[in-house]
């Protein structure tokens, strides 16, 4: 009988591509996937640490998928990714039943590092920084659940250092991924029927910065739409400050890159962004996104937001509710400041109490809901073209429109893949009801 992996995934899109990643690599040892963790001989955890909940979250799964051990004492428990990667050996101490870790920087060597935990050894392979062969991660098959929509990693790594976040210290540098090995997998996706690409990275408008000749990363875009069969790019995450103009007019020039964008500010106040070292101020963050409404009118903006930062006062938060009034985001992320280990944050006075950072949540939703509502309404009685991406229900399709919103309609699974134009009847926040009109593409 073959053997089984469960595999579960904490934290950004990235982590996600990375377990994709991870089940590419499973598949060639021949291992089968499973959603039953009781049944699999592999348990795999790949973690976020971004926040002090996710590391709870991780402890606690830990403690519940060991009972597979009395079941099948050889079935392996192993973490990955930037729990692992942040934590290391301090976190096989707390949770012995781990028998195997590897991080971002070296999931290709879970081969090796699987036949060592089989031959009884605590498999735990956490280095300080991405190996030289790193790259030969981009040649092992990926393992995706959507057929129509990829995640394609282009950089990893993060140089900014804003001084509440863990990511520099567990992805490492920005890494680019060079212009062929990006083209070469768009190309092979659109060949399996991919149409929309995602193009990651912590700070995915930094591509091409490093390369000992410089590209910018409009370019990217614009040599990723000539690929004959790509529909739609989208691309996330952007940096406020790499928002440069060449970008803002690749995504009003493209036609396949999406009218949507996740652009975090984090905060409103300067001397807040001054102390997370964001490097731009409120006014310079709102002239980027006046520039993008210029050259894109209906473009969909979302956003990060961190409530809470060490010393934030109830004025400077008023700074970030003008922000959310100003923009108007379709979505925002909000999160409360979480202090993280290492970092400089966690180290500054003025330290905020919870009760305090749920009350200004408490108020930044509130302002939130209206904004969204209004924005649903907009669409109301208007066409949208949609990329069909699952069937939800019997006869009932779902997938998203150009800005990211998520459209439900009638339709059969013989429009799966097809990018179709809807009507919309009822919009709501989350969830727009249409009415199919046509098949576009
Ligand atoms: N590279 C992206 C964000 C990656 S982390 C960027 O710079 O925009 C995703 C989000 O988690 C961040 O945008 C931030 O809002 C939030 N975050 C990061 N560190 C945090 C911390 N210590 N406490 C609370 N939220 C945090
Ligand atoms: Fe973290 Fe800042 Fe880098 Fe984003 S840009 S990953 S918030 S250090
Ligand atoms: Fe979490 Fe690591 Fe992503 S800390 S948010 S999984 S880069």
């Amino acid at each position: 009988m073959g053997k089984k992996y469960f595999i579960k995934t904490f934290g950004c899109q990235m982590n996600f591509n990375d377990s994709e990643r991870i089940r590419g690599i499973l598949r060639t040892l021949g291992y089968e996937p499973t959603d039953n963790w009781e049944e699999a001989d592999l348990i795999l955890l790949n973690t976020c640490t971004i926040r002090e909940k996710p590391d709870q979250k991780v402890l606690s799964h830990i403690g519940e998928y060991r009972k597979v051990k009395e079941k099948n004492p050889n079935a392996l428990i192993a973490v990955s990714g930037c729990l692992a990667q942040r934590a290391g050996w301090e976190l096989v101490q707390k949770a012995p039943a781990i028998d195997l870790m590897f991080s971002s920087f070296n999931m290709h060597q879970l081969p090796e590092l699987i036949n060592q935990a089989q031959a009884g050894y605590k498999a735990i392979a956490i280095l300080d920084a991405p190996p030289e062969d790193e790259d030969a991660l981009w040649e092992f098959p990926t393992e995706r659940d959507n057929p129509y929509c990829a995640y394609v990693t282009v950089i990893k790594g993060c140089d900014k250092n804003c001084t509440y976040c863990v990511v520099p210290r567990t992805r490492g540098r920005e890494r680019s991924r060079s212009l062929e090995s990006i083209l070469d997998e768009v190309k092979k996706l659109v060949d399996e029927g991919v149409r929309e690409m995602h193009l990651l990275g912590q700070n995915v408008t930094a591509w091409g910065k490093d390369f000992e000749n410089p590209l910018p990363f409009s370019e990217l875009l614009y040599q990723v739409s000539k690929i004959e069969g790509v529909e739609r790019i989208r691309f996330t995450t952007g940096h406020p400050r790499d928002l440069t103009d060449d970008i803002i007019e690749a995504i009003a020039d493209i036609p396949q890159v999406c009218n949507a964008l996740h652009l975090p500010f984090q905060a409103g106040s300067n001397r807040i962004l001054e102390l997370m070292d964001r490097k731009y101020t409120k006014e310079f963050y709102l002239e980027r996104i006046n520039r993008l409404k210029e050259a894109v009118p209906d473009i969909a903006l979302s956003t990060d937001i961190i409530v809470g930062f060490p010393s934030e006062t109830d004025e400077d938060f008023e700074h970030t509710l003008d922000v959310v009034r100003e923009v108007e985001f379709e979505q925002i992320f909000s999160f409360k400041y979480s202090p993280r280990p290492g970092t400089p944050a966690a180290d500054m006075g003025g330290q905020i109490p919870d009760e305090v950072k749920t009350e200004r949540m408490g108020r930044l939703l509130e302002l939130q809901k209206a904004i969204m509502s209004r924005l649903a309404k907009r669409y109301e009685g208007t066409v949208q073209e949609v990329l069909v991406e699952e069937e939800k229900q019997e006869g009932l399709l779902i997938g998203r429109t150009t800005t990211n919103k998520w459209s439900t309609f009638r339709g059969g699974r013989e429009l799966l893949g097809k990018v179709v134009r809807v009507k919309v009847a009822n919009a709501s926040p989350f969830n727009l009801e249409c009415e199919f009109m046509e098949v576009v593409r």
